[in-house]
């Protein structure tokens, strides 16, 4: 932060070119760059100012996924930033440590603007006394996950709001690159993995079927960590991760395909390359954060949302004009997700809930802590706790959505206020 303790973050959105498939130039859109964003980081009770300069010919929005702040701040449809203008929203920051992101979110060309390449994280910490992983890029690693289609030029491929599901690529990037590995130099690596895929989603384990520690989902760290030897990540979601290695090993990172209509195909992501030497990883303390269950008093609003084809939410397309749902301040209510169809998910700003249950069972118990974006399988019944914030304004709305963004384009959106 400057001296006067606020964090000031310039971002521009711009076009350029990237070299991902060898020999190639892929026309691809960033922050500050030509190809993606720079990770941005603030402690819990920071002040952020940023300046976000639109550069491009297209207007657009930057949406921060995860974070908690006020309805004009929050960068959806209704924040427009015209090309040559700088959008300036600011808040504090006032939530447990997570790993966010940011991405555009102007209605009707999210799918086009984040498949060109407009997406990064944003790293909220907060000073728990927690011996984790955290020197970043070294044992604390954000691996940002894109599934593309590159036509023979080297360019995108693939229209995103055509199909069920717009774009399911045959090529998964990490950080924007094909192909990648990565040098371990420690006993213990913390993985910050964001789903920034279209609609593709992941059945995240290791070739070798080893065990690993999932510790902390969307909304930031489980109670305690949660051993796994895969998990499932759908568009919009992010899990932490804590892998142990051996010297001298290699072993790959992949998504392995689960049969469900977003999540076919076996992919090998991330080639993980251990030294001869690692430099010894304290243990994994036993208990993460206190995390206070979201409980929704006996008698509370319960709100269902039905989710048909890919385009509307109870039988209603998207309206920037109309407000759905009008939430009381703090309010803590059920929402009740129903989905007759193929594979949807479902993305709520603001907030943080917990899964209650997902067609009557208990969800994976990775999936328990605070979230802001669930799966919600073809044909099922998901239910969420849902705890609001005290952001009022009655005019400015937040949004719900499915974040397959084929489905969020085409209306399979809504609008909340909380007054
Ligand atoms: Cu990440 Cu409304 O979206
Ligand atoms: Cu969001
Ligand atoms: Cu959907």
């Amino acid at each position: 932060p400057d001296k006067d303790g606020v964090r000031r973050f310039d971002l521009s959105m711009q076009a350029g070119r990237t070299p991902i498939l060898p020999g190639k130039q892929t026309p691809t859109w960033g922050f500050n760059g030509a190809f993606l964003g720079p990770t941005l980081r603030a402690d819990r009770g920071d002040k952020v100012e940023m300046a976000v300069r639109n550069r491009l010919p297209e207007v657009s929005t930057v949406h921060w996924h995860g974070m908690r702040l006020p309805a004009r701040m929050d960068g959806g449809p209704h924040q427009p930033i015209e090309p040559g203008d700088t959008w300036t929203p600011h808040w504090t920051i006032d939530q447990p440590a997570a790993t966010s992101w940011y991405h555009p979110h102007p209605h009707g060309a999210t799918a086009q603007h984040v498949y060109r390449g407009l997406a990064g994280m944003f790293i909220i910490d907060d000073d728990l006394d927690l011996d984790l992983p955290s020197d970043y890029g070294v044992d604390d690693v954000p691996l940002i996950l894109q599934d593309k289609r590159f036509a023979a030029d080297g360019s995108f491929d693939g229209d995103p709001l055509k199909g069920t599901f717009g774009i399911l690529g045959d090529h998964v990037l990490v950080n924007g690159s094909h192909n990648p590995h990565l040098n371990v130099t420690t006993e213990r690596v913390r993985f910050r993995v964001l789903n920034g895929s279209n609609a593709r989603m992941y059945t995240l384990g290791f070739a070798d079927k080893r065990r690993f520690h999932v510790i902390a989902t969307d909304g930031g760290l489980l109670g305690a960590p949660v051993e796994v030897e895969a998990f499932a990540l759908t568009p919009g979601e992010r899990a932490e991760i804590i892998v142990t290695f051996t010297p001298g090993e290699q072993v790959v990172l992949r998504s392995t395909d689960n049969g469900v209509d977003i999540g076919e195909g076996d992919f090998d992501l991330l080639k993980l390359i251990a030294a001869a030497d690692l430099k010894p990883a304290p243990a994994l303390p036993a208990h993460l954060a206190p995390l206070a269950a979201i409980t929704a008093p006996a008698g509370a609003k319960v709100r269902r949302f039905k989710l048909s084809g890919h385009d509307a939410i109870n039988g209603k397309p998207m309206d920037m004009a109309r407000i759905d749902e009008v939430v009381p301040a703090g309010a803590l209510e059920i929402w009740e997700i129903e989905n007759n169809v193929y594979s949807h998910n479902f993305h709520i700003h603001e907030v943080a809930f917990q899964v209650l249950d997902m067609d009557g069972s208990a969800p994976p118990a990775y999936a328990t802590g605070y979230k802001d974006t669930v799966y919600v399988p073809a044909k099922s019944v998901v239910r969420l706790a849902v705890q609001f914030g005290r952001f009022t304004d009655p005019v400015s709305p937040y949004m719900y959505h499915c974040h397959i963004l084929r489905h969020e384009d085409s209306g399979m959106m809504g609008q909340f206020v909380i007054v």
